[in-house]
């Protein structure tokens, strides 16, 4: 290894890494000691000191925000904003990215995600099989081609790739998928090292769903989009199995209240729902983790009845093409996890613990938001939009997806 090499893990306390030198063919080190080279230890320092500080808000200016409910509108204003939606889309001005970088963990499938078949009415369904189904319809009833980008992580890039290849895109146009890898930190253990895995290399993941703005600019993405002028990018999940991502309600809403940003979400089913909420703190909009909001604020509730902060953030946003170059340089807040992550002792022997061991970082594509002085939020029907595959088993599992998909499609 390089002197400077190794003053640099001297300086970051890294240095155990030295010590696997040793159990390292001469290939292996010279990967081991790149990817040293790569890694940017100060942000990694800094990212530990946050990792160890107790997670708090700091400020908590929160209000409600506005939103519309589909459910309200007049079948006539609906129309006017549906016509300029279509517009959009059907004069090729509108783009679409599904994020598939994650690891599925709580799924716990073997692959992308996005790979997961479900056994729905329409046959077995893939869940990117589900997304090109959308993207079908809207071929046919908009005559485009809508481009279609996929975010993938170092992790499952290959894979997903082979996935589509090996299913023929499903019918879809090949020319229109494109396929981009957002960026990766390292995972850092309790003692702020960084840990080496099976194959002897330190260990990242993928820096969250808030990644993308980065890595759209960095692997061309973003000056495809301009080049194309795709005007409108909506950016989903793939495992939302009833995601409407091409709406035109949603964007002559947006288009009329003159915002950049907006999102659709659903009411929350009780006070208590695990999941993030629309707010305004100070003055901005943001989405509230539910750890973050006080049971008080949770169970709040309007002249109407309805929660005042009733709104979840379920994976549908949309975005004019003019803010990403903004975005993508804007540095966001990253949040910790604690994950149990598999790791090389000092006798370089794999170890699987049971408990877990490892700080990962993620940024988050909400925490954008409150970039912006306002957005368009459109509350929609939960049983017609929101149908998530997140855990193995019980509340939004394969199981549950499927049932709604298949009440839907009936
Ligand atoms: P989730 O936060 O639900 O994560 O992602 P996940 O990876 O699907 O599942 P768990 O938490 O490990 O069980 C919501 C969306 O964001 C994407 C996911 O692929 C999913 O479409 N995502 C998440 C990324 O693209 N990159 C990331 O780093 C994290």
């Amino acid at each position: 290894m390089k002197e400077q090499t190794i003053e640099t893990l001297k300086k970051y306390s890294q240095e155990h890494l030295i010590e696997y030198l040793p159990y390292l063919t001469e290939e292996e080190q010279k990967k081991l000691e790149q990817q040293v080279e790569a890694i940017d230890f100060e942000q990694l320092q800094q990212l530990y000191e946050l990792a160890k500080q107790e997670q708090y808000m700091e400020e908590k200016n929160i209000s409600h925000i506005p939103y519309v409910d589909k459910e309200k509108l007049d079948k006539q204003k609906r129309e006017e904003l549906e016509t300029i939606g279509r517009k959009i889309i059907s004069d090729g001005k509108y783009a679409v990215i599904t994020m598939a970088g994650g690891q599925g963990t709580r799924l716990g499938h073997q692959g992308p995600k996005g790979t997961y078949c479900l056994d729905t009415i329409n046959g077995p369904k893939y869940l990117f099989e589900i997304t090109v189904d959308t993207l079908k319809r809207a071929r046919e009833e908009y005559n485009v081609t809508i481009p279609w980008y996929i975010m993938t992580s170092r992790e499952n890039h290959q894979d997903t790739i082979r996935f589509f290849e090996e299913k023929k895109y499903f019918g879809y146009s090949k020319s229109k998928v494109k396929f981009f890898t957002q960026g990766e930190l390292p995972l850092i253990s309790t003692e702020g090292k960084v840990i080496l895995g099976e194959d002897k290399k330190i260990k990242e993941a993928a820096n969250g769903n808030g990644g993308i703005y980065e890595a759209i600019a960095i692997s061309g993405v973003l000056k495809e989009l301009q080049e194309q002028q795709s005007d409108w990018i909506f950016i989903n999940s793939m495992d939302n199995v009833l995601c409407n991502f091409v709406d035109p309600l949603l964007l002559g809403l947006t288009i009329e209240q003159n915002y950049k940003i907006a999102s659709k979400s659903v009411a929350k089913a009780t006070p208590k729902e695990r999941a993030g909420v629309f707010c305004k703190m100070n003055e901005k909009p943001k989405v509230i983790e539910y750890t973050e909001l006080p049971d008080k604020m949770a169970e709040e509730r309007d002249k109407n009845g309805e929660l005042v902060y009733g709104e979840l953030h379920i994976m549908l946003n949309l975005f004019h093409c003019s803010i990403l170059e903004d975005l993508a340089n804007v540095k966001l807040p990253y949040h910790v996890a604690f994950k149990k992550s598999g790791y090389l002792n000092e006798k370089c022997e794999y170890i699987e613990p049971e408990e877990p061991n490892v700080y990962k970082f993620e940024a988050f594509i909400f925490d954008a938001f409150t970039r912006y002085d306002d957005m368009t939020i459109l509350r929609v029907k939960r049983e017609e939009e929101f149908a998530p595959v997140k855990n193995r088993t019980g509340v939004d599992s394969p199981e549950t997806a499927t049932a709604l998909y298949n009440k839907y499609y009936c």
